[in-house]
């Protein structure tokens, strides 16, 4: 399995920050990473890949950032320019976004207003503050105690960073828990960071200009991406997948809590740490689903996994019932419509109200149909996944943008016996 994405941009942004050497071990190099890469390299930072995964990082301590000379382009990465925005505007940089068509769709706002009461101007921005933008750092960043209006670890990772290079205390209330990465990733570089839990939510306290020094990362598998081939065993008769040290840390386990639920045959084994997270081997077998309620409250946990839940929901018996999914229609895609088309497209019923999703699975999908991805690597997957099992092969428009996230997807999913046919245009 890949290494974690969210994970691996946190540690080069922190790896390129700390003074002395950060050895990251499975890195995923997709190439959302990449370009974080690049980034922190634009702001000075020595990064280098020594070998498959092995990655070296060596900054120059907090407030050591430099500003870069050209425009950081983030191609598809929301993750990394959204925390990027932090680190370099409390730095009191200025510097320019831009992304590709995907990214310059999805909004920013969401950054630039704590950012804005930080201190933050933007200088230069097309209407409704998308990419490409220029963003100028003030000269003292401002502590603030923020409470995040979306249930968000962009926003709450973006405000953190940018509290580090800040005198005094930055405070994030978090009403809905999401993944505490870059809490957890703080700490083990060595930032006073405290948590506490009320009745209003999480309290985050970060002391500002703290020493960070080089640590190693240990890179667990991304549950985001295991949860293909782990949907893929659960959908295809007779197949048992074993899975190896995929993350199982709560606030991103959503999806399994719910194939548990559908009644998926999950086998958790070897439960340990391993770079500072809970990780596990999944060994998944297939398995006849039935239909469950999602709980809302349980969206953040699993934001990213909806996709391949509702394609898993279309082989289940009965309703799945998957509320508040607003949040799925800023992502790299508006993934609400494209899982409906992709669904529709297959001859799978399903109904949308507002920001709700019902599949009304059946055991048994037709297949047959094309899925646009509207450069979203999650529905390509989800809807090759799917195709596994249909009746009819499914085709994806363009899986170019698998490589974002799970570069190595096609062969391993071929590996375990899927046929994947690759049209050349
Ligand atoms: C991520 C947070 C989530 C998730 C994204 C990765 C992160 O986004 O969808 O793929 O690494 O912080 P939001 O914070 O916008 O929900």
């Amino acid at each position: 399995m890949p290494g974690d994405k969210s994970i691996s941009h946190r540690s080069l942004l922190l790896g390129g920050l700390a003074t002395g050497e950060t050895r990251v071990e499975g890195l995923l190099e997709g190439e959302d990473v990449l370009r974080t890469a690049d980034a922190m390299r634009a702001l000075g930072a020595d990064i280098r890949r020594l070998g498959d995964g092995s990655w070296l990082a060596r900054g120059n301590g907090v407030g050591g950032l430099l500003e870069p000379e050209d425009t950081l382009d983030f191609g598809n990465a929301g993750t990394g320019v959204r925390l990027m925005m932090g680190l370099a505007a409390g730095h009191g940089l200025t510097v320019t976004y831009d992304g590709d068509a995907s990214l310059r769709k999805r909004p920013m706002g969401r950054i630039l207003t704590p950012l804005k009461l930080m201190g933050a101007r933007v200088i230069d921005c097309v209407e409704g503050e998308r990419l490409p933008l220029t963003l100028a750092g003030p000269a003292d960043t401002i502590p603030i105690e923020y409470r995040l209006p979306v249930a968000s670890a962009q926003v709450k990772s973006a405000v953190l960073l940018a509290g580090l290079d800040c005198a005094g205390e930055t405070v994030v209330i978090e009403p809905e828990e999401t993944r505490d990465h870059t809490e957890r990733m703080l700490t083990h570089f060595g930032a006073d960071i405290s948590v506490t839990q009320d009745a209003g939510g999480k309290r985050i306290v970060l002391k500002g200009r703290p020493e960070l020094k080089g640590r190693d990362v240990v890179v667990p598998a991304d549950p985001s991406s295991a949860a293909f081939p782990l949907v893929a065993g659960l959908l295809v008769p007779g197949s048992e997948v074993r899975l190896e040290s995929v993350m199982v840390n709560l606030t991103r386990a959503g999806l399994l809590t719910s194939l548990e639920e559908m009644g998926a045959n999950i086998a958790r084994e070897n439960l340990r740490e391993l770079g500072g997270e809970p990780v596990c081997d999944l060994v998944v077998k297939a398995s006849a689903l039935k239909g469950i309620e999602v709980p809302p409250e349980r969206a953040p946990s699993m934001i990213d996994e909806y996709p391949v839940l509702a394609v898993a929901a279309s082989f289940a018996q009965g309703d799945t019932v998957m509320r508040g999914l607003s949040e799925l229609r800023v992502k790299e895609s508006d993934r609400l419509a494209a899982v409906a088309a992709g669904l529709a497209a297959n001859g799978v019923r399903h109904t949308i109200e507002g920001d709700d999703l019902i599949v009304h699975g059946t055991g048994e999908v037709a297949g047959g149909g094309t899925v646009e991805t509207h450069l979203d690597h999650r529905i390509a997957m989800a809807f090759l996944v799917m195709g596994l099992a249909s009746k009819e092969p499914v085709t994806v428009d363009d899986g170019t943008m698998i490589a974002t996230s799970f570069p190595a997807f096609a062969g391993l999913m071929k590996g375990l016996g899927a046929l994947i046919e690759e049209a050349v245009a």
